[in-house]
């Protein structure tokens, strides 16, 4: 049974054309990635998470993640922090950002967010984990129009302590209209295969949609998720790096419409990866100018040329370029036809 596993999509009062989300990444989940991925079907993209703290302190690298791109017509801002009355203020300053969701972060493992109590540390103490969304909650309700609050979290602390349905309950009742789980323990870090029965036992059980997060690298995995955890929505995360093509497809895989020669999805070729790329590298050195934005852009190069022939030397001149002209000229090298 495959039919409806692409639908829309009701959160709180925000409501989605569909169920294909792009997870929050640190990093990755830039506006002009999310604006990308936007144009590639995404129907919902989380901003990477933002420091509350940061934001209330007005450190100016925290604004410049808050955004929205020309095209998304929804969009979500992670944040983190371990105070309640922190992240209410900073959910305030959001204000002229305009965002349809807050998405708290429950799930960052990284010791510089876990040591001050915030990320998966929240998980450790759920009656904090209840303040802090009943806060930023109130002020949804009161600043912002009464959009939704969502929680992103983690099977647990470690193999020991595992109470993602818990800390489920507690956010539920304190507000929250969207869990997403990443089923993975804090000392899972990323490695591993993430336990989508988490995800099944959690849709089950909660009166809000859950969306499912965890070893999503291609569109028949999403359909995977879909149909053996009943969660509402499908989050990529790597599998969309350098791969915003994988929405696309994900839609194609699930609304039933085979590829070409009946293949169940159509991969996008080389000449299509490297023009993506390219727009993505144009249209973030309009927003940080050229030379940052080439060197943020290897890694994403790096990603988007993955697996095609020869790449790998190609990939140890892209992590030197420095301009867009530098890209351009490896890239004409590689593949000469496109860039004419
Ligand atoms: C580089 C990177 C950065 C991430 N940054 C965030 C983040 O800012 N907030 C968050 O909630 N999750 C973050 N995640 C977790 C992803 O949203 C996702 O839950 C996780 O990668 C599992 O999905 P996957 O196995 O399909 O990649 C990050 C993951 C990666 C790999």
């Amino acid at each position: 049974m495959t039919e409806n596993l692409y639908r829309p999509l009701r959160i709180g009062n925000m409501n989605l054309e569909g169920n294909l989300f792009l997870a929050p990444a640190a990093g990755y989940t830039d506006s002009t990635f999310r604006s990308i991925c936007v144009d590639e079907g995404a129907n919902l993209t989380f901003t990477g998470l933002v420091s509350a703290e940061s934001l209330c302190r007005r450190a100016s690298g925290s604004e410049a993640l808050l955004h929205r791109a020309a095209n998304e017509k929804v969009y979500a801002v992670q944040l983190f922090g371990s105070s309640p009355q922190v992240m209410a203020q900073a959910a305030k300053l959001l204000v002229p950002y305009k965002p349809d969701m807050i998405d708290i972060n429950a799930g960052c493992p990284v010791p510089k967010v876990t040591r001050c109590g915030a990320g998966v540390a929240l998980m450790r103490d759920p009656k904090n984990m209840s303040r802090i969304i009943a806060a930023v909650a109130c002020v949804a309700r009161t600043d912002l129009g009464g959009i939704p609050v969502s929680v992103k979290m983690r099977s647990g602390w470690d193999a020991a302590s595992i109470n993602f349905a818990e800390c489920a309950r507690v956010a539920v009742e304190a507000g929250a209209a969207l869990i997403s789980l990443h089923p993975r323990t804090r000392s899972q870090g990323y490695g591993g295969v993430s336990c989508w029965r988490h995800i099944a036992e959690l849709a089950a059980e909660i009166p809000v949609p859950v969306a499912g997060s965890g070893d999503l690298y291609t569109a028949l995995d999403a359909k995977r998720m879909l149909l053996a955890t009943g969660c509402a929505a499908v989050m990529f995360a790597r599998g969309a790096f350098g791969n915003p093509f994988i929405f696309a497809a994900a839609k194609n895989l699930l609304l039933g419409r085979e590829g070409r020669e009946g293949r169940e999805t159509e991969e996008p070729s080389d000449a299509r990866r490297i023009s993506t790329a390219l727009r993505q590298l144009e249209l973030l050195a309009k927003t940080i100018g050229e030379r940052r934005a080439s060197l943020e852009m290897r890694k994403v190069f790096c990603a988007y040329t993955k697996g095609m022939r020869d790449s790998a030397r190609l990939r140890t001149r892209l992590v030197h370029a420095e301009t867009i002209a530098d890209y351009r000229s490896l890239l004409q090298n590689f593949i000469r036809p496109i860039l004419v």
